[in-house]
């Protein structure tokens, strides 16, 4: 980083993101003329249920959403959260005390760390992880105690692998099934165990929940907080982004243990004022929408990643179906094993970009993030241009 002479410690201690360098290989393909096909990012091209665009549209001119919206009038986004919460998983949320509206799923993850920790305090993290993991635990300047993920334990973390003093220690545990970047699930099994492990080690189980609704076939995505003693240590974020294809819209919500949230309303409490009435609004009626739409757009990822796997296993590469997630996470083809050269040269040579690995940590070296977010023939016509570049 360039010195910053404004620059807090806590600001240049913010990893550089490979994504910025990623950025400059679009622009840079983009200028000399190529057609660009993004499956960098993980932005759904799907549309947002058409009630909840309606709701928006109404309540953009009912000037009684034009104010501030302070913890009571997120009532009725509480309640409905709740709902949707049971309808899923069967079990009662309390809408006063064990949800919370958030501004996206991310804004709330570094808004709980800040609740629940103090500088200096331990946290169990994934590697490779959601990128913006590695920004929250820079921002509330805690310890980081890595939990490998590697493709012969399922990318799942092994808790006898972690040391007892530091599990004495750790104030919190992040984890994300279905998993970001690796698409790996989870079943109930490891839920309750990874329950368990925070119980008995007095930590804050954080599972950041956005593709809970992006699942395939029979596999239904486990939560933690109907597992033994889930509502005594857990805390899960969910998104809008996801569910519903509205990542531009910036809403999120938390459910989760009541002295959790209530930390965490304290911290957002100095720092935002909710998201828009209008949006809340939009997303409760997303919420109420038919569950089929939810079924029928995880079958369009569904379709696309098998077309994308089917395409890349006949190229040579080695990779499974993932049962959920909006992603393919690959292996580069054997004698590659920089995710950011590859990732970067695709980008300027052929106008294809990938998330390189590297930018989910160390662990996602060698590996390639594909977002399933372009139609079956664009997804082709990607790995055409893949296998050109590699001839
Ligand atoms: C694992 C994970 N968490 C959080 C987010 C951010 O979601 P939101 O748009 O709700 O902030 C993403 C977005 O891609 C994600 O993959």
């Amino acid at each position: 980083m360039k010195t910053n002479k404004f620059a807090s410690a806590r600001a240049q201690s913010m990893p550089n993101s490979v994504f910025a360098v990623m950025d400059d290989a679009k622009a840079e393909a983009a200028d000399k003329g190529l057609e660009i096909i993004d499956l960098s990012l993980g932005s759904s091209d799907l549309n947002p249920p058409k009630a909840a665009i309606d709701a928006l549209s109404q309540a953009v001119v009912d000037k009684s959403t034009y104010g501030y919206c302070l913890h009571s009038c997120t009532r009725a986004f509480r309640q409905e959260a709740a709902a949707w919460y049971q309808r899923k998983f069967t079990k009662q949320i309390n809408p006063e005390k064990e949800v919370l509206p958030l501004i996206g799923s991310q804004e709330g993850l570094a808004n709980l760390l800040l609740a629940v920790t103090d500088p200096g305090d331990i946290v169990l993290m994934p590697d490779p992880g959601y990128p913006a993991y590695f920004g929250a635990v820079a921002v509330a300047a805690v310890r980081v105690e890595k939990m490998p993920l590697s493709a012969e334990s399922g990318f799942l973390p092994e808790f006898k692998k972690i040391d007892s003093e530091i599990a004495k220690k750790a104030k919190a545990m992040i984890i994300s099934y279905p998993n970001n970047p690796t698409a790996a699930v989870a079943d109930n099994n490891f839920m309750q165990k990874a329950v368990s492990f925070c119980h008995d080690n007095n930590i804050l189980l954080i599972h950041d929940f956005p593709y809970v609704d992006m699942v395939f076939g029979d596999y239904k995505a486990p939560s933690i907080l109907n597992q033994k003693a889930g509502l005594k240590v857990g805390i899960e974020l969910y998104s809008s982004s996801k569910s519903f294809h509205m990542g531009g819209f910036r809403m999120g919500w938390a459910i989760g243990n009541s002295d959790a949230i209530a930390a965490l309303k304290q911290i957002k409490s100095a720092i935002d004022f909710n998201q828009y009435l209008g949006i809340q609004k939009a997303v409760i009626a997303a919420m109420k929408s038919p569950i089929e739409k939810t079924i029928a757009d995880a079958h369009i990822y569904q379709d696309r990643r098998d077309v994308l796997v089917d395409l890349l296993n006949d190229a040579g590469w080695q990779v499974k179906k993932p049962k959920a997630s909006m992603y393919v996470w690959a292996k580069l083809p054997k004698g590659l094993n920089n995710s950011v050269d590859f990732a970067v040269n695709l980008a300027k040579t052929k106008g294809i970009a990938l998330a390189p690995g590297r930018g989910f940590g160390e662990l996602g070296e060698g590996y390639v993030r594909f977002a399933l977010v372009r139609e079956p023939e664009i997804l082709k016509q990607a790995v055409d241009k893949i296998n050109e570049f590699l001839d």
